[in-house]
């Protein structure tokens, strides 16, 4: 007779997530090679980029992971297209959670709504501080001694959802931008696969 605290009998199925790149796709790459641990509870089922040829495609295919482009140039200025032919892909392919990894687009309030709660982002500050671009270069202008990465919930504001986990790297004297991103980025790599991890075993 199984009790009310009985263990199924077999493990959870893995979290089908698709990453988003528009690049390098190092935050990509760590996320693959956390979810590819025996015990991890989602798996990268899926990349795709919006830009032919990146970096980051070949570091997917590396780690046998399917890697497809669907570049936005054909779609002009129907942002929402190009995210349904996207969308469509990962539909065919049973994704349950999307993770932009430095996806350089805007996106489409359909793209949020359809994966509300379903999409995470990570972005190179301590949200709420500076949301957009040059966030290194604002920190260090600033005069903070302090910066970071956020892993956050996507939603239609820009850099705005709820944020599920934050590292925090010091500012040093005479930090450029490049060598603050640098240290930032090794901060987003441990950040990122840990924080999805929990967010698909909450
Ligand atoms: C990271 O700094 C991330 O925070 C931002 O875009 C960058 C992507 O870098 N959203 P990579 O392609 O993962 O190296």
């Amino acid at each position: 007779m199984p009790t009310e605290n009985a263990q199924p009998p077999f493990p959870r199925p893995k979290t089908r997530v698709a990453v988003l790149i528009s690049g390098s796709g190092t935050n990509m790459a760590s996320l693959i090679a956390a979810g590819q641990a025996a015990d991890a509870p989602y798996q990268v089922a899926v990349v795709v980029s919006n830009i032919a040829e990146v970096a980051g495609l070949d570091k997917a295919r590396a780690a046998g992971v399917e890697a497809l482009t669907v570049e936005h140039k054909p779609f002009g200025k129907d942002r929402e297209a190009h995210e349904r032919a996207i969308d469509a892909l990962l539909v065919e392919r049973n994704i349950e959670v999307i993770a932009l990894a430095g996806y350089m687009r805007l996106l489409t309030p359909w793209l949020v709504q359809k994966w509300a709660g379903r999409m995470l982002n990570i972005h190179p500050s301590l949200l709420p501080l500076y949301p957009g671009l040059n966030t290194h270069a604002r920190a260090i202008e600033a005069g903070d001694l302090e910066a970071g990465c956020t892993v956050h919930v996507v939603t239609e504001g820009v850099d705005e959802g709820p944020v599920l986990g934050q590292a925090r790297v010091p500012i040093l004297p005479g930090d450029t931008p490049d060598a603050l991103a640098e240290r930032v980025k090794a901060a987003e790599h441990s950040l990122y696969p840990q924080t999805l991890a929990a967010f698909v075993a909450r």
